[in-house]
């Protein structure tokens, strides 16, 4: 059984969710500070899986959800689930380089390796494409890993230009978003983040980075 999806960890989850103690509501509640009316955007899940990380908080808060998700199976399921969302089967990282809508807000729960790729690092730059502007980016950020595989170190390394590509500051992440930002035309205007906690001892710490956008 899956450790992140074990009754006990959904159930855990739930309890989170309930008591509003999930990181991804702490991190609405900065949004909503910040003049983000939820109740009002769009918004994207660009993985959905199975949707029992932040996806029914995310469906909740906003007036309108697209989730992507690969397997054909989790169509079905993610429907049943989310009634009112539109979702779609298909490779994110090749829907994103060609989106057919745009949104206020778009969210990559990517996973540390997803088949073949590393991170969220293929969604850039093709995802500010798929943002209205101003523009939200939520997305995990995982800044010291014990990982080392050399291929995952290589691409961290070009991505965020550091020289230890298995440490890496606020700092330097920070630089890399903004200079990111730049060279696609947009300004991060607030950056913050929150620290996912996954139920998972053997995970290294994640977190949520948050971007909001606005174009140049
Ligand atoms: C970390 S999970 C997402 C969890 C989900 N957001 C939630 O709330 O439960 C990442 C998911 O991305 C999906 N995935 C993997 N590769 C993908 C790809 N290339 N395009 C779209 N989805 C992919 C897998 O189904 C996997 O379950």
């Amino acid at each position: 059984m899956n450790t992140f999806t074990g009754p006990l960890i959904l159930a855990a989850k739930q309890l989170r969710r309930t008591l509003k103690l999930s990181p991804i509501q702490f991190v609405f509640r900065r949004l909503r500070q910040n003049g983000i009316r939820l109740g009002t955007i769009t918004a994207l899940e660009a993985f959905g899986g199975t949707g029992v990380n932040q996806t029914p908080d995310l469906y909740a808060a906003v007036k309108h959800l697209d989730i992507w998700d690969i397997s054909p199976p989790r169509r079905e399921m993610l429907q049943r689930k989310f009634p009112r969302a539109k979702v779609t089967i298909g490779d994110s990282y090749l829907m994103i380089q060609s989106p057919r809508n745009t949104y206020d807000l778009v969210l990559m729960d990517v996973g540390e390796q997803m088949g073949d790729r590393f991170e969220h690092f293929e969604m850039f730059p093709h995802v500010f494409n798929a943002l209205n502007n101003p523009g939200v980016l939520i997305f995990n950020e995982t800044p010291v890993i014990r990982d080392r595989d050399p291929e995952r170190l290589r691409q961290r390394q070009e991505f965020y230009m550091v020289k230890d590509p298995s440490t890496i500051s606020w700092a330097e992440v920070e630089a890399a978003y903004n200079r990111r930002a730049r060279e696609s035309g947009w300004i991060i205007d607030h950056f913050f983040r929150e620290r996912r906690w996954v139920f998972d001892l053997k995970s290294d710490p994640m977190y949520y980075t948050v971007l909001m956008l606005r174009r140049l």
